[in-house]
């Protein structure tokens, strides 16, 4: 299979209608933080034939089979292996001083998922890895067989929102005495197991959240997003967007709260003008979060639970714009 049968792009009409304005002039450059396939900057470069694509990913499997999609389009393009936090110095790098729209379609990608030797899947069994990029220091393995039982409690009930986190970081505990953990199956069996009868008919496949709250400690997914986002927001030239993808809701309110927070103004409420250089230098495009429509759910199974969010840049703001 290629790397565009894979992988269907998630709301990618509305995407494009989003970041559309900011790409018309000449030159504009567009960032892809999350490349993936590069299924959404497949499009873009279709579409725009006179934007300069940025493509960033962590996994080089990704850039790999993203680089031979796009390679029609190599006197465009730029790949760099790098985490999207690292923004600010690829652009460095690159001598690119701003940017016109950035891209975050967050999470994992279908090749990820698909490829059951990651440890990604819960429902196959497979090494307990999960590492976005497989050269970082840390596997899930290593989480569930050094984590005292409080953090991994932690873990599970903030990252995966789990109710019965101190049940099953127990139980990982005492299991993990008579043999450290290597595989999935084995942990899938023990979240089901360590959740009431009751409960394990609602909410999915019971070892999801567990799973989930794994992948988000061993990629520092949260803390990542946190410092990325602000970055790509400087980032941008005035009248730039950005776009947030989200598959779960911390991300979702990460992105609802750091662009919410360029749309406020940092004087007191009770002045009666604002002064120069402190406006709100961001305008949200989107009302609340956008959902996909009936139809690409039907279509498109992954973007069920896609949460998409944008705002365009207005103001420079006392910001460094280049
Ligand atoms: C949902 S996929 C993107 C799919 C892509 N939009 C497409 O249409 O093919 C998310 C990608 O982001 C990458 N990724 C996740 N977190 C990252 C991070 N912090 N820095 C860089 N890449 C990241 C993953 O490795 C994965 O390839």
């Amino acid at each position: 299979m290629d790397a565009s049968e894979r992988h269907v792009p998630v709301m990618l009409e509305r995407v494009v209608a989003l970041l559309a304005p900011a790409l018309a002039q000449p030159g504009a450059v567009l960032v892809d933080a999350t490349l993936g396939l590069g299924g959404h900057s497949e499009a873009f470069l279709q579409q725009f034939p006179d934007i300069r694509l940025i493509g960033l990913d962590r996994d080089p499997a990704a850039l790999r089979l993203a680089g031979e999609r796009l390679a029609p389009y190599e006197d465009r393009t730029t790949f760099v292996k790098a985490v999207y936090d690292e923004l600010p110095e690829v652009l460095e790098d690159l001598g690119v001083p701003a940017i016109n729209g950035i891209l975050f379609d967050l999470g994992v990608s279908s090749m990820q998922l698909d490829e059951a030797d990651r440890g990604f899947a819960y429902a196959q069994d497979a090494p307990l890895d999960m590492r976005m990029d497989s050269t970082g220091p840390t596997t899930a393995a290593d989480i569930l067989n050094t984590y005292s039982s409080a953090d991994l409690a932690r873990i599970l009930f903030q990252y995966g929102e789990e109710k019965f986190s101190r049940r099953i970081a127990d139980r990982i505990v005492r299991e993990r005495e008579a043999e450290p953990f290597t595989n999935s199956a084995r942990l899938s069996e023990l979240v089901r197991d360590s959740i009431p009868q009751a409960a394990r008919r609602t909410g999915g496949h019971p070892a999801k959240r567990t799973f989930q709250a794994l992948r988000i400690e061993v990629n520092g997914e949260l803390e990542v997003l946190r410092r990325a986002l602000p970055n790509a927001l400087r980032s941008l030239a005035l009248h730039g967007r950005i776009v947030v993808m989200s598959y779960q809701s911390l991300e979702d309110r990460i992105a609802k709260q750091t662009l919410a927070a360029g749309t406020k103004t940092d004087v007191p409420d009770d002045l009666p003008v604002i002064p120069a250089g402190h406006e709100p230098y961001l305008q949200i495009l989107t009302r609340g979060a956008e959902r996909p429509t009936e139809e690409e759910l039907a279509a498109n199974p992954r973007a069920a639970s896609v949460r998409v969010r944008a705002a365009e840049r207005v103001r420079v703001k006392g910001m460094v714009v280049r």
